[in-house]
Parts: C-alpha cells; sequence; structure tokens
C-alpha cells in the first residue's frame, strides 16, 4: 500500500517550520542577501523551536526528527529564504558523520553538549584541488601518544567561521587513497584552526562560507569516529542521507518560486487581462508545478527509504539532482514570467535564481550525481 498521507504530528511539524520561516527568516532574507550577513539571531531562535539539532536523537538532546519530516522542515526554510537554510541544515549535515559513526561515549560527551545550545557544525569534506574527487584529500593526521596531529585546508566549507564544532576529514596515510581517510570531530575552539575570508557568493549569501584551516591541531584519539581509515564511507554516507535534505530546500526555493510567479500572473495586465489569461504562460506554470511535485517525490522517496534503514544512494542523488535541475528551471521561468520586474532587486524572483544555482553544485555537482545514479544502475 503506497500513501502519500502526513500524519497530524508531521503536518503540525511543518506548520511550525513554515510559521516560523515565514515570520523569522522570510522579512530578513532580501536585506541577509544584500549585506551577505550570517544571522546568529535566526540561529537563536530557531533553537527555540528545539528544531535546530533536528536529526539528534532525542536522548543525546536533539528533535528526533526522521529523515522524511528533515525534508518537510528543509522545504519549509528554504521556502523563505536559501542562505538561511542552508546554514541551519548544514548543521545536521555537519553533526551526521557523528550519528553514523559516534561511539555513545563521544556522543555523551560531544554531542550532548553542542546540543545544548543554539551551536552549529560544519562539514569539512572539500578541498582546493579535492572537490568531486574526495578520495585525493591532502589533509593529513598523525598519531603521537593519544592524540591525532591533523593539518590541511577545507574550501567552501558551509558555517567554516560560525560552527563550533566541526567533522574534519585528513588521511592516516596518503598512499592508500580512500582507504586512508578517517574522520575526525574537532571543537572549534582547538588551538591550530583559523578561517580565511568569508567567500562573496553569487547566491546563498547569508550563508557564512569559509576556508576552514588546521595547522597542527592536537585532537585527543577518543575523538576520530569509526574504527579509523573508514572515512571515506562515512563521508558517503553522510552524503547519502544529507542529499535528500539538500534536494528538499531545492524543492523550496522551486515552490516559492512558483507561487510567487502564479500570484503575479493573476494580478499583472497586459493587453487588457492577466497574463494568466495566456496558453503560453499557463503552460510554462504547468510545467513548473509538474516538476516542483515530481522532485517532492523523490525527496520523500529517498527520505523513506533511508528512515527504513535501507540504503539509498541511487534514490538520494536522484532527488538531490533532479530537484536541483528543477528549482534552476523553475527559478528561471519565474523571472520570465515577471518579465523586467524579474530582473530587478526589488523583487524575490532573481534571489530565488541565484539561491537555485549553488544546489547544482554543491553536495556533489549534478554530474556527480549522475555518476552516482548510473553507478548503481550498472553494478
Ligand atoms: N555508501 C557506502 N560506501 C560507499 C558509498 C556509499 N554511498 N559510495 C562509495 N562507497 C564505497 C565503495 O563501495 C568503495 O568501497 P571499497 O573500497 O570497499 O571498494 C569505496 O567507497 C570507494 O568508492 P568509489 O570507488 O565509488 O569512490 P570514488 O573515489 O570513485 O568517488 C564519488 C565516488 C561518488 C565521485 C565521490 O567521491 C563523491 O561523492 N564525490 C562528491 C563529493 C561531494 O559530494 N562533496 C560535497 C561536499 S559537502 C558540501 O558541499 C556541503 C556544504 O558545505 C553545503
Amino acid at each position: 500500500m503506497i500513501d502519500f498521507t502526513l500524519t497530524d504530528e508531521q503536518k503540525q511539524l511543518r506548520e511550525l517550520a513554515r510559521k516560523f520561516a515565514q515570520r523569522e527568516i522570510a522579512p530578513l532574507a532580501a536585506e541577509l542577501d544584500r549585506e551577505q550577513r550570517f544571522s546568529q539571531a535566526i540561529v537563536d531562535r530557531y533553537f527555540e523551536t528545539g528544531l535546530l539539532h533536528s536529526h539528534v536523537p532525542e536522548e543525546y538532546g536533539g528533535a528526533g526528527l526522521t529523515s522524511l519530516e528533515g525534508c518537510l522542515v528543509a522545504e519549509e526554510l528554504a521556502a523563505a529564504c536559501g542562505g538561511v537554510a542552508s546554514y541551519l541544515g548544514a548543521n545536521n549535515l555537519g553533526l551526521t558523520p557523528f550519528m553514523i559513526a559516534g561511539s555513545p561515549e563521544l556522543k555523551e560527551e560531544l554531542l550532548t553538549r553542542h546540543c545544548e545550545g543554539p551551536n552549529l557544525a560544519a562539514f569539512c569534506l572539500t578541498e582546493a584541488e579535492a572537490g568531486s574527487d574526495v578520495a585525493s584529500m591532502r589533509s593529513t593526521a598523525r598519531r603521537v601518544g593519544d592524540e591525532n596531529i591533523i593539518n590541511g585546508t577545507k574550501q567552501f566549507i558551509t558555517n567554516g567561521g560560525v560552527a563550533s564544532l566541526y567533522s574534519f576529514f585528513a588521511s592516516e596515510n596518503l598512499g592508500l587513497g580512500h582507504k586512508g581517510i578517517s574522520c575526525f570531530m574537532v571543537p572549534a575552539k582547538t588551538p591550530g584552526i583559523s578561517h580565511g575570508k568569508k567567500e562573496d557568493k553569487m547566491g546563498q549569501r547569508a550563508a557564512d562560507t569559509r576556508e576552514v584551516c588546521f595547522t597542527e591541531v592536537h585532537v585527543p584519539a577518543r575523538y576520530r569516529l569509526g574504527k579509523g581509515m573508514d572515512g571515506f564511507k562515512i563521508a558517503m554516507q553522510t552524503l547519502d542521507e544529507s542529499r535528500a535534505g539538500v534536494a528538499a530546500a531545492a524543492v523550496g526555493i522551486a515552490r516559492a518560486a512558483l507561487e510567487a510567479a502564479i500570484a503575479y500572473s493573476k494580478e499583472r495586465k497586459q493587453f487588457g487581462q492577466p497574463i494568466a489569461a495566456n496558453q503560453a504562460i499557463q503552460f510554462m506554470l504547468a510545467d513548473m508545478a509538474t516538476k516542483v511535485e515530481a522532485a517532492r517525490l523523490l525527496v520523500w522517496q529517498a527520505a523513506h527509504l533511508h528512515d527504513q534503514g535501507l540504503r539509498n544512494s541511487k534514490e538520494s542523488a536522484m532527488a538531490k539532482c533532479f530537484a536541483a535541475d528543477t528549482a534552476m528551471q523553475v527559478t528561471t521561468d519565474a523571472v520570465q514570467i515577471f518579465g523586467g520586474y524579474g530582473y530587478m532587486k526589488d523583487y524575490p524572483l532573481e534571489k530565488y535564481m541565484r539561491d537555485a544555482k549553488l544546489h547544482q553544485i554543491y553536495e556533489g555537482t549534478n554530474q556527480i550525481q549522475r555518476l552516482v545514479i548510473a553507478g548503481q544502475l550498472l553494478r
């Protein structure tokens, strides 16, 4: 039996996220974008809703949401602002390796403390010369006594300068390629950590995106996740999980652009009638709405599989790829429906388009998603 009906609790959760996003985020979205400003106040208020550490189990102080529930929330946040949704969501991304491979003792020590306040985490995987090709990373970790000493620079890290906890990937043996990589949880106040300048981005400008540099950072051996040298698989499993959420955010941006385009096409009059009376506009709206709903169904499928404990590499890659392409196309078409006004910063349309673009690039480019899909098809 296939059932797309949300439970009453899930509908209430979505309503809570929608109200928060429309009251606390949407009114600030243009200003944060213009000033490229990260707002800790939004994190503080979001923490008060109980949703900030949404994917962390309740026993460690999180909201204990399922992947599907996290996607419902992500869509609402991104419909208000893609940049804010990205930095709130990146907290869960940074914590996911911990949830996958952290020991109960380490979770008790680091995760519980993190979840006690409006803290953000960051996922430090990408390097200047290791973007799509994760296995070629050059960050290193060497064991000395009961510590690991980490060196390396990570690039384009969401929450890079504002996180209080990093999941940091480094190789314990560069000669072993992906089989040498480990994942470490590292509190941001550990000596030896510095940040580059805030990146001046095309879109999602509210998010604090920076280089994170580790120089001789001493990390207790117990802060290494899993058995060690299994960091590549931890990273891939993390991305399998997080791509559904990122796809949900892309759906949120696309939905916001579609809703704006529908409202505008009913108001805007040309040649004596609303432009919505023209079939050319109706067909565009019909295609936009169909793609938004198809993308959402892919997101829910990927999340549902994860919630069943099943591997969802193919489905989460499909959801991420299709939702990001949908967001780009729908926001571009929405700008077109707004005509000249769509191109102006007085309206949110051009921001939707800029914010959507990053969805085709981060959490694995859409080309990488197609590689993952094909890899699973041809196994
Ligand atoms: N789950 C478990 N294991 C997996 C896996 C998965 N999803 N994917 C791969 N593996 C395993 C493979 O089975 C293989 O195992 P063995 O060694 O036992 O054979 C091993 O990992 C290596 O796999 P591949 O040979 O497929 O690895 P690859 O080097 O060819 O790379 C890739 C595969 C898909 C291209 C991968 O590197 C990738 O996903 N790249 C994109 C990186 C990415 O998404 N970066 C995003 C950064 S985060 C970000 O953007 C967030 C932000 O700040 C907003």
